[in-house]
């Protein structure tokens, strides 16, 4: 099973960095499999550590996409490293194995500590539109406009019929961004099978 999550990664350096994951988890194994380049990836080779945060609030998703980064983070508890300080739960993991690969290497965890700040207050389809739109932002360049305007078309139903404040502030980022890139777009979009 593939959970959005939002992964917080401290760099060799220590700079914090946040940005949204789907991480796979079967039993106790959970897999962070971010495509080259990547400053999360750097960092999981450099510390062997992460946060998995679960969040419901949209914004996090659209703001990552959309150079919105600067969310509010605390220490974790028992790694070194940092998590959101809002959100309904945590977990904290370190590397145990890798599976190299040039392209998209993945970074298989155990979950050393997990911890619940608030209780889960209930699905809302327009914050997982946001977090397709989400996806769809992330793949801009790989995907044929007319693919990315039926898809944003579809998910802005649910947006209009279901949104609170913040899936609509989180909606608003991400139509920006799409009609951005489609100003700034010169080339023939690439056709995916
Ligand atoms: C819901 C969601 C899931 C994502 N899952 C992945 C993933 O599994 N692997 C990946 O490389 N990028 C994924 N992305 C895109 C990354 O968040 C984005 O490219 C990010 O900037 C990763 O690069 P970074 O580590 O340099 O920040 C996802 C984006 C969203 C919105």
């Amino acid at each position: 099973m593939i959970l959005e999550t939002i992964v917080t990664t401290l760099g060799a350096d220590g700079t914090p960095h946040i940005a949204p994951f789907g991480v796979t988890r079967t039993g106790d194994d959970l897999v962070i499999a971010p495509f080259r380049p990547s400053v999360t990836l750097n960092a999981l080779e450099a510390t062997g550590r992460a946060v998995v945060n679960h969040t419901d609030d949209a914004r996090l998703f659209a703001g990552c996409l959309t150079g919105r980064r600067d969310w509010p983070l605390v220490p974790a508890t028992v790694i070194a490293g940092l998590r959101l300080a809002d959100s309904l739960a945590h977990w904290e993991v370190e590397v145990v194995r890798v599976e190299a690969d040039p392209a998209r290497p993945r970074f298989h965890c155990r979950t050393v500590h997990a911890e619940a700040h608030r209780p889960f207050a209930g699905h809302n389809r327009a914050a997982a539109a946001v977090i397709e739109a989400a996806i769809l932002c992330s793949r801009l360049h790989m995907l044929p406009w007319e693919k990315v305007e039926r898809e944003m078309a579809y998910l802005a139903i649910a947006v209009e019929k279901t949104a609170g404040a913040r899936e609509r502030e989180a909606w608003g980022w991400l139509c920006d961004r799409v009609a951005a890139f489609r100003a700034e777009d010169k080339t023939e979009p690439q056709v995916l099978p």
